[in-house]
């Protein structure tokens, strides 16, 4: 086992990014000290450490863990993260991810852990005029879970710059793709998201498969997105640690593969890789879903050494049809 020096809490552990990034820090002999309310979690994904049941909103709570286990940084996953949801109860939006996010930081000053990663988001950007978008594009989101995290982040540079901490904000794109053990995957329940709903409506698992819009301003008229596989992902997370941990100052990073793919492009993939074909409706376009999203990707390459290595879609797509076989007993 890790020295406790090396006990990392990962809040929102029992997530989809959040377990995958505990399996690589658990892998670099890190211990991943999970903190989750398992709202959205999975109590099955905990299997790299320790893990507390406790939600973010407590502050007591996360003080108690951070000391408990002599934690040495944070990587703050836990949040809401729908977009649609958001419009519909900004409340708990505001609640758990910037309430939470400020509780993290206070708790961490007080026991004076020092670094932090946090997960932000390329919602933070709204709908950009131009892409490949860069850590310079104007932030101007448009709806409560962008906003939420874009609040995060200026609270969390405050904090940097007030408190002598050390903070990496990482804004992904598209988080898709699972373990390539197939251990753990995408999995939220009432699926909102491209990949795992376009799977699971060619395992026959849901019949209202929809793809919203087919007259955007893109080369085959559907939205354009930047798909990161979540394995690397957990990578960027370690990178970002590490930096922090060597004295690196607090930066934003895009965490993207610098590639967009249109919905067409997955679904084809999909039918590959599954075999199977599936009729596709298409609807009006979603409110609020910006025609191209993709990542300039060259500050965290330059900053840290990252680049993807998991992240085409193939890939991608292979390893999500692997695990959401096997999480369904559909093979
Ligand atoms: N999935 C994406 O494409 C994507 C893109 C950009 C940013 N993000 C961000 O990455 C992070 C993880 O996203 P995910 O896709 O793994 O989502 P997820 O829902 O799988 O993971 C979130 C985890 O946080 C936990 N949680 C929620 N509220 C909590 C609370 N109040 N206290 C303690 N735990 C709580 C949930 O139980 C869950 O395990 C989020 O902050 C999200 O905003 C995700």
């Amino acid at each position: 086992m890790a020295s406790p020096s090396n006990a990392i809490l990962v809040t929102g552990g029992a997530g989809y990014i959040g377990s995958h990034t505990c399996k690589a820090l658990a892998a670099q002999g890190y211990l991943p000290v999970a903190f989750d309310n398992l709202s959205t979690g999975h109590a099955d994904f905990l299997k790299w450490g320790p893990s507390v049941q406790g939600d973010i909103v407590d502050f007591r709570a996360l003080s108690d863990t951070l000391r408990r286990f002599n934690i040495s940084a944070v990587i703050h996953f836990a949040a809401l993260a729908l977009v649609g949801d958001s419009m519909k109860r900004p409340e708990d939006y505001y609640r758990t991810n910037v309430t939470g996010t400020l509780n993290v930081l206070e708790a961490m000053r007080q026991a004076g852990v020092k670094n932090l990663v946090f997960s932000s988001s390329c919602a933070t950007y709204g709908a950009p005029d131009q892409v490949p978008i860069t850590e310079d594009t104007l932030q101007r989101p448009i709806n409560p879970y962008g906003s939420s995290k874009l609040m995060c982040e200026r609270i969390a540079f405050d904090f940097a710059r007030t408190h002598d901490l050390s903070v990496s904000l990482l804004r992904y794109f598209n988080a898709s793709g699972a373990d390539a053990d197939a251990e753990i995957g995408e999995d939220h329940g009432n699926e909102t998201h491209l990949i795992p709903r376009a799977i699971l409506s060619a395992l026959g698992r849901i019949d209202d498969f929809e793809v919203f819009g087919n007259d955007y301003p893109t080369p085959d008229g559907t939205a354009v997105r930047d798909y990161i596989h979540v394995t690397d992902l957990a990578t960027a997370h370690i990178a970002a640690l590490k930096a922090l941990q060597g004295g690196a100052n607090s930066e934003a990073f895009n965490v993207g593969s610098g590639e967009g793919h249109s919905v067409l492009d997955v679904l084809k993939a999909i039918e590959g890789a599954s075999g199977r074909s599936f009729a596709a409706v298409k609807g009006p376009r979603r409110a609020g879903d910006p025609p191209e999203l993709v990542a300039d990707a060259t500050k965290i390459k330059q900053h840290l050494g990252f680049t993807p290595q998991h992240s085409d879609l193939n890939n991608v797509i292979t390893s999500a049809w692997k695990w959401h076989n096997k999480r369904h007993g559909n093979a």
